[in-house]
């Protein structure tokens, strides 16, 4: 049984998604052990709560520092037995405290086609570039902010009547879809990272990685 730890601090949309994903089977062998959140308001608590999931909040300012939380965290998901750790809307920066203990095993979603438009407002940041094609990107987690190897990406159009909350909109739709997907091929052992390169192993070629338009 694969255990997954979950980072959140708003709405947890995605982890919803995540919850309905290992309920019904599509993410295999899996449960959600614990989700950590540093925002006593983040929706995501309650998500949780309703769900029947382990959660907690804990406050940044009662450490020394980021490392000093982290090691915290850290604490807590190795307490669960935790095998992978996933950020749903995480809005801190993660440092190595937490992940030299969790090697390749933290993952992130981040809402645009990375290594475009890293950092906050990334929806606005696509809008006001200009971009045609807009999307989304699930990567593991390195030191440096949206920059591990990427694991799977979807693209979304964008359309001329489209303001941020539109956009948004459609980028979480297929936020919903990939992040799942990406969960189910690392616990089932099918991810490889080479460097930066990530295959995935066992399934067909035509249409892995890439969810096009
Ligand atoms: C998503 O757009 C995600 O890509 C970004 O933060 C947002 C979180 O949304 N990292 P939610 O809390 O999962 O609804």
């Amino acid at each position: 049984m694969a255990k997954i730890g979950v980072m959140a601090s708003g709405s947890g949309s995605n982890f919803q998604s995540i919850i309905a994903n290992v309920l019904s089977g599509q993410i295999p062998d899996s449960e959600i052990v614990l989700l950590v959140s540093d925002k006593a308001d983040a929706y995501a608590l309650e998500r949780a709560k309703k769900a029947g999931i382990k959660s907690i909040y804990l406050d940044p300012c009662g450490y020394g520092g980021r490392q000093d939380y982290d090691s915290k965290i850290a604490d807590l998901f190795e307490k669960e037995g935790t095998d992978l750790i996933c950020l749903a809307g995480y809005m801190r920066i993660v440092t190595d405290a937490l992940l030299s203990r969790f090697p390749n095993a933290v993952m992130n979603i981040h809402p645009a086609l990375l290594p475009s438009f890293p950092g906050l407002h990334a929806q606005k940041q696509q809008l006001e570039y200009g971009v045609k094609v807009a999307g989304c990107t699930v990567h593991y987690v390195n030191a440096k902010v949206d920059h591990g190897p990427i694991i799977v990406q979807a693209a979304v159009p964008v359309l001329e009547s489209d303001d941020e909350g539109r956009l948004s909109k459609r980028i979480l739709e297929k936020e919903h879809l990939i992040y799942p997907q990406a969960i189910m091929w690392h616990v089932m052992g099918m991810l490889k990272v080479t460097k930066r390169r990530v295959t995935v192993e066992g399934v067909a070629q035509a249409g892995r990685g890439l969810q096009v338009l």
